[in-house]
């Protein structure tokens, strides 16, 4: 019995187009790992003007190239060669025509397994949407016109994209700079592998965000313990088990931390907390994913982590067909999420530690340096000399008094303890205290400060001295709290010049 069509061709078509690829860098990895899965070894990348400001990208690979027949299905949704193989990257069958007309309205393929017989073929939503193309059009015999247009390898295939209405950028170079940030860290692997990949005849450099290996990143970077290794069962098949690998690195924040905040972007050192995914030797994805209730703070960004799978695990991890994306599962979450939140958290504290090591070696904050300035502006303090245990008198001989914020774990009640070490002038925060933990830490590598915020934990501190003092009784105690406050004022006053 004759049925409707199982698909509505030409409002699939414009769908699908919406399906949902990320960038245009994700897209145009799908073309990337039908290559490097034909066996390529260079894949060269193509991006031009075609006039009109439209733009023309191809993708060209030296690999097995494909017969006639492979093709008609290469370009047809859901036909593949590998269809729910697990043992690459493609099983979807999805990529080349799914990917290709998510940025561009006309997909051409050339192929070849010998260089004097190029079949080609193509899609075109334009065609499609009028009605003239209904089908993948059956390979037809493509002879250069050009010398240039003769292959430059024995067998391999050629995609290319015209009618690019959907690319991220407007402009090659800008399409050109973003494509070689993205594929680099994409095909890391591949790359390390001694596979290689060209976008407007610039070799791409692998891009490590661990900073463990040499490409287009600085290196340096520690791993933090061994791997870890889980053996997981694939759902559903109880077949072999498999492995999972994290690896995690620190980043080697003393030498890197003085670098401006221009510099951390520009090597992707802020901003670049997460795990990197990857599945089947390449990134699919990159984000802060297996952290339990950790949220992410900007000390995180001084270590990194890998997670690697096979693609037997697509189900854990809720791969879908545009590979650029996990959506863990809960089975997959109590799997890892106990050790790498733990380890997150110690990661945190480590880094944490760090950073205020490296501060008290050589930077300082700002405000204790404007106390030290400004204390001449005050009767000096008498204090225990440093050479000698005799009284001296900081200010006199071109003595100073040092001042120094710290923090500690401290057994006691008081929020800071000051103390007078030598010529130093020492406030010890108290990290157990709620005013360390709501109000000061957070506003440490904070990026952004809510001003109302910070108004208020100003006010709450005022409000609680002043609690404080009018809760004392005796005359005495009440003299000295007024002692107290007139001589913080005025040192106050003394402060803020
Ligand atoms: N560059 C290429 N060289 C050789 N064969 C290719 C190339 N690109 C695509 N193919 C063939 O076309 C088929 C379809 O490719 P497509 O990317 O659409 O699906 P897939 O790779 O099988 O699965 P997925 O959707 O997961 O990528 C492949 O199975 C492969 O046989
Ligand atoms: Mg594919």
């Amino acid at each position: 019995m004759p049925g409707y069509p199982l698909v509505a061709i030409r409002s699939f078509i414009e769908a699908t187009r919406d399906s949902g690829y990320k960038s245009t860098s994700s897209a145009i990895a799908e073309l990337v790992d039908n290559a490097f899965e034909a066996d390529a070894d260079l894949v060269d990348v193509a991006i031009a003007d075609d006039g009109d400001g439209a733009k023309r990208v191809s993708v060209t690979d030296n690999g097995t190239g494909m017969p006639a027949g492979t093709m008609q299905l290469a370009l047809q949704f859901g036909g593949s060669t590998r269809f729910n193989s697990r043992r690459g990257t493609g099983r979807y069958g999805m990529g080349l025509p799914n990917g290709s007309l998510s940025q561009a309205r006309r997909v051409d393929v050339y192929s070849w397994t010998n260089p004097h017989n190029i079949w080609s073929s193509y899609l075109d939503v334009d065609e499609i949407a009028s009605g003239a193309l209904d089908g993948v059009p059956p390979p037809v015999r493509f002879k250069p016109g050009r010398a240039a247009e003769y292959p430059a390898s024995p067998t391999g295939t050629t995609v290319v994209l015209t009618k690019c209405d959907r690319l991220d950028y407007r402009t090659v170079r800008a399409l050109v700079k973003r494509l070689n940030t993205d594929l680099g860290r994409i095909f890391r692997h591949r790359l390390y592998e001694g596979k290689f990949l060209k976008i407007n005849e610039e070799p791409v450099k692998p891009t490590d965000p661990l900073f463990f290996r040499e490409g287009n990143n600085l290196v340096g970077a520690v791993p933090y313990g061994p791997p870890l290794v889980y053996d997981v069962c694939p759902t559903g098949t109880g077949g072999t088990p498999t492995q999972i690998t994290v690896r995690f690195a620190v980043l080697p924040l003393e030498e890197w931390h003085s670098m401006s905040n221009d510099e951390k972007n520009r090597h992707g050192i802020s901003k670049g907390a997460g795990v990197s995914v990857i599945r089947a030797g390449r990134e699919i994805d990159y984000g802060w994913y297996f952290m339990g209730t950790k949220r992410k703070e900007n000390y995180d960004d001084w270590w990194r982590c890998e997670i690697a799978f096979p693609p037997d695990l697509d189900e854990l991890f809720g791969v879908t067909h545009t590979k650029q994306k996990v959506n863990p599962t809960e089975a997959l979450n109590s799997i890892l999420v106990p050790d790498l939140e733990r380890i997150a958290r110690e990661l945190n504290a480590l880094v944490r530690k760090r950073y205020f090591a490296v501060r008290e070696e050589g930077k300082r904050f700002r405000s204790e340096s404007v106390a030290e300035d400004r204390d001449h502006l005050m009767q000096p303090l008498r204090v225990h000399g440093t050479s000698a245990a005799r009284l001296v008198k900081l200010g006199q001989n071109g003595s100073r008094l040092g001042y120094m914020i710290d923090e500690k774990t401290l057994n006691a009640l008081s929020f800071y303890v000051p103390s007078l070490v030598g010529d130093n002038l020492k406030v010890v925060l108290n990290r157990d205290h709620n005013f360390y933990q709501k109000v000061y830490r957070p506003l440490f590598g904070a990026e952004r400060v809510e001003p109302a915020l910070v108004l208020e934990h100003l006010q709450l501190l005022l409000l609680a001295a002043a609690r404080a003092e009018c809760g004392l009784r005796s005359r005495v105690e009440k003299e000295m709290a007024e002692r107290l406050r007139e001589a913080w004022s005025n040192v106050l006053t003394a402060f803020l010049g």
